[in-house]
């Protein structure tokens, strides 16, 4: 083998001979990756939004001392979601063992392609999966896989919907007389809008849903909706109902949802990409009524169960039309009597990453993962309380999860300098309190969304936030006078 030009380090030799230069790599990575996320407080949450220019790609090599120094001004300049401060997103700190068990998951390469690709692996996505669907209350038909994010969970699910329903799979679309819908709330992800896209139903079959002020769905109007479509000669066949909608985290009833797409014979997903966490805590667990009924399920534990991205999956409640519904065999795969991952995924090679999921759940455990929820709802709680407190504040919405939306709303401004203030209120806490909040427009507004993840960012941090929220009121009012 002529390796001359590689690095020393280039691989790990499978025999060994390079262990110390490994080692050493390792190790280094590794110091500067801990160094950066054990000083995230010292660093703001955001990075500096420059231009970045990554230069021509290295002939002879670059050396490892080369790589190292441009690693470390990468994580200078990465966002920096691990800080207590930042509370823009749903985008959380990782636990440990999920960073270390994607280290792992790399570094074994195996794919969950195949049973013979991943033998442990593929067993392991199985029964762990069946375990979380058994925890949503499904019975043990149940299963399903596990997909790079929550956008492939839904289309995955809208998919097997759509051929279940139309008995599509085969023919396709054409030679349908009426055209299929899909219904779910004004505040649903837009995910749903591109699913409908790739499955040929185009965006307009997303019919939008009213929500009522707590931007849950409204009930009313989704069985309104049903009638006025099929009298327009549309065929529903799909409801999605949102456990933890994107902006306001608001959860719709999907009981009553249940009983209405019983009623009308329709496929019921949801969408619990965020909200699914809530299965792991004995207090709030109630808050998913009615997901046990649902035919499907998105859920994505790379948001509120911390682990590292990427970690999503799609249950159905009736493992089986995954089989019927959606697989594609793949005759030149070695042939068991387990269908292979790859066949019953919208994705063929895929990363493991159950190992890092299944790590998480074993370390941190399920009274860990309660007290983790429960530590985000003492923090909302907090906050909307803090909220209510100022008659100059309101809510988007009365919370469900630990998702908090609320805007300033100086008397005698219009609806543009309104926003404006508010834009001015985001930029006044990110530069005093270092604080960041994202900035999302709903129902024609802007509102300051704090998703407050992180079990490190203390109280006193949200009282703060509020007297700086004071400070900028008090200076609003001499600015008027
Ligand atoms: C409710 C909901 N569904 C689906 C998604 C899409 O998930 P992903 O970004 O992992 O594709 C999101 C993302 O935030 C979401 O909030």
């Amino acid at each position: 083998m002529n390796i001359d030009f590689l690095p020393d380090n280039a691989f790990i030799d499978p025999s060994g001979q390079n262990i110390n230069e490994v080692a050493s790599l390792i190790k280094k990575f590794i110091d500067l990756a801990v160094e950066n996320s054990a000083s995230a407080d010292q660093r703001s949450p955001l990075s500096r939004m420059k231009k970045y220019t990554f230069g021509e790609f290295s002939v002879q090599g670059m050396s490892s001392e080369g790589i190292f120094l441009q690693l470390h001004e990468i994580l200078k300049n990465s966002l920096n979601p691990l800080t207590p401060n930042y509370i823009g997103h749903m985008d959380s700190i990782p636990t440990l063992i999920s960073c270390l068990g994607e280290f792992i998951t790399t570094t074994l390469n195996n794919n969950m392609l195949s049973l013979e690709m991943s033998p442990l692996f593929s067993q392991m996505e199985v029964q762990v999966l069946r375990n979380i669907a058994r925890m949503f209350g499904y019975d043990e038909k149940s299963g399903g896989v596990m997909v790079s994010g929550g956008s492939l969970a839904n289309l995955q699910a809208l998919a097997v919907a759509r051929n279940h329903y139309f008995s599509v799979k085969e023919e396709g679309l054409i030679g349908l007389k009426e055209q299929p819908v899909i219904l779910a709330s004004e505040a649903s992800h837009t995910s749903l809008h591109k699913a409908a896209m790739l499955l040929g139903l185009g965006t307009s079959s997303v019919i939008a849903v009213k929500t009522n002020q707590n931007s849950q769905m409204d009930t009313l109007d989704l069985e309104k909706k049903i009638h006025k479509m099929r009298e327009k000669g549309k065929k529903p066949f799909a409801v999605v109902a949102t456990a933890g909608t994107t902006v306001t985290g608001n959860i719709d009833p999907i009981l009553s949802i249940a009983e209405i797409t019983k009623k009308y014979g329709l496929w019921l997903h949801v969408d619990a990409a965020y909200g699914g966490a809530l299965v792991f805590s004995d207090k709030h667990r109630k808050r998913l009524s009615g997901i046990e009924k649902a035919d499907s399920i998105t859920f994505n534990p790379q948001k509120w169960m911390y682990v590292a991205k990427t970690c999503a999956m799609v249950l159905f409640k009736n493992r089986d039309l995954l089989e019927t519904d959606f697989r594609i065999s793949a005759p030149y795969m070695n042939h068991t009597d387990f269908t292979n991952l790859g066949e019953i995924c919208v994705q063929g090679t895929r990363h493991a990453d159950i190992l890092k999921l299944y790590l998480s759940l074993q370390h941190i455990g399920l009274k860990g993962y309660d007290q983790l929820i429960n530590e985000g709802y003492l923090r909302v709680d907090e906050f909307v309380k803090q909220v209510k407190k100022r008659p100059y504040l309101e809510l988007a919405s009365e919370p469900d999860t630990n998702i908090c939306c609320f805007r300033w709303r100086p008397k005698n401004l219009d609806a543009k300098q309104c926003d404006q203030w508010n834009l001015e209120l985001q930029q006044c806490l990110l530069q005093k309190e270092g604080v960041f909040f994202s900035l999302p427009t709903y129902k024609g507004k802007r509102w300051l969304r704090a998703v407050l993840l992180n079990p490190f960012t203390p109280i006193s941090t949200i009282r703060k936030i509020f007297k700086t929220i004071d400070d900028f009121f008090i200076h609003y009012q001499s600015y008027k006078s």
